[in-house]
């Protein structure tokens, strides 16, 4: 059902690390199992930033889409896509630049932010600027609830919240609302009816947000509607309009606690990743390698774990046992660095044959994620077709 929709994206960066995994994906694996899912490769906003290397685009984005695979993201449970493969989106997006202010785009931080961070690209485009305009087309266009996101994405939910709004309010007029709304409650049936009103009521005099979600799902969960009639019931909860556009909500990710092999954050430009499939004796090497609390020198020095990534590193990979022999072996000198590296390398290798495994026949035959990927298009693009013909009606633009 619509109303529970999660969606979200990533840029095609290639074969993914550690931080994606216990950043993003673990949580949409999570997400899969309880919500409709919708997950896409964001290959035009590879562009917005790299359009002057568009060779690796192609590469990269289907390393990525075997690690979701690898992760446990399951193609029968949510619809995987692609953005460029359907066009709706490009045309979603210029479709509500036409309403979108300009300084609300000048405002979102990241604008600012990452024009002064990679200062060797000329980002003043159109493009950069409107890209996250281009992330709200791509949320709108599925109507998602829910869409789970970095603190750094926040204000795009924001702006995307925005952008519903200002859109619903220019375009969802409609002459005779109020008339046609309570002809649709009427459709309901009796009970129903009541209780809408008696939500609507409550959400309207009173601010209940409970009765607003208790109205929405009634609506949602009453298959007789037309899309009309259920845009306008939801559109009389909040007044007057119809809803054409869903205004959804970021749901914070967590920020990954694996550290990257120096303790900074992973990350593949810093050069600090482990990928999540690297090969084991990969792993070893660069974890034996790692560096450790600076003040243990000889394998006699006392350490301290909190001046230590390897620390970090048991607080994901490590039970409370091992985390208690790890903790008091370093201060008391009673184990040296490698010996306390072992459980963590291992837990690590563990961890990644099982995405190994995972990917093998993707990779033994790349067809497979081709496959996929067709038939999340397909289911992307129904959804897609929909809401661009509510959004073209509603422009103006009904009439071919
Ligand atoms: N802008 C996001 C990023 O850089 C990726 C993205 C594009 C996205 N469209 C989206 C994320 C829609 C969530 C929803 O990470
Ligand atoms: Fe770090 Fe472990 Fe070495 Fe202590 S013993 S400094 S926690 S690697």
């Amino acid at each position: 059902m619509a109303s529970d929709r999660v969606l979200s994206g990533m840029r095609p960066t290639g074969a993914l690390h550690l931080g994606h995994y216990h950043g993003a994906l673990k949580n949409w694996v999570r997400l899969q199992a309880e919500h409709d899912c919708f997950f896409f490769v964001a290959d035009w906003h590879a562009l917005t930033t790299h359009y002057d290397s568009p060779e690796v685009i192609g590469q990269n984005v289907w390393e990525m889409v075997i690690d979701w695979l690898a992760a446990g993201i399951d193609p029968s449970r949510a619809v995987l896509f692609l953005q460029s493969r359907l066009p709706e989106h490009a045309e979603l997006h210029l479709a509500l630049s036409m309403c979108t202010p300009l300084g609300w785009l000048e405002r979102v931080p990241t604008y600012k932010d990452q024009q002064e961070k990679l200062s060797d690209k000329d980002l003043t485009t159109y493009g950069f600027l409107g890209y996250p305009l281009l992330q709200a087309a791509d949320i709108l266009m599925y109507r998602a609830a829910w869409v789970p996101v970095g603190e750094d994405q926040v204000p795009h939910v924001e702006l995307t919240r925005e952008v519903a709004r200002r859109f619903n309010h220019l375009f969802g007029r409609e002459p005779g609302f109020e008339e046609k709304a309570a002809a649709a409650k009427k459709k309901l049936g009796g009970k129903r009816a009541q209780a809408y009103e008696d939500y609507r009521v409550a959400y309207q005099e009173r601010g209940d947000a409970q009765a607003l979600e208790g109205a929405r799902s009634l609506v949602a969960g009453t298959q007789s509607l037309s899309d009309d009639d259920r845009a306008r019931l939801l559109g009389w909860l909040e007044g007057g309009r119809r809803r054409i556009l869903v205004e959804p909500q970021a749901l914070l990710t967590e920020t990954s606690k694996v550290p990257g092999l120096d303790g900074a954050k992973m990350s593949k430009s810093y050069g600090n990743a482990v990928a999540m499939r690297e090969d084991p004796a990969s792993v070893t090497k660069k974890l034996r390698q790692m560096p450790t609390d600076p003040a243990r020198v000889r394998r006699t020095d006392p350490g301290n774990p909190d001046n230590c990534p390897v620390w970090q590193l048991h607080q994901v990979y490590s039970n409370d046992e091992v985390r208690a022999w790890a903790n008091q072996g370093c201060r008391s000198a009673g184990i040296g660095c490698l010996d306390c590296k072992q459980p963590v390398i291992d837990a690590i290798v563990a961890e990644q044959k099982v995405f190994i495994e995972r990917a093998q026949p993707y990779v033994e035959e790349p067809r497979r994620v081709r496959d996929i990927m067709d038939a999340g298009c397909e289911r992307a693009r129904a959804v897609a077709r929909e809401t661009m013909k509510d959004v073209k009606d509603a422009m103006g633009l009904g009439y071919v």
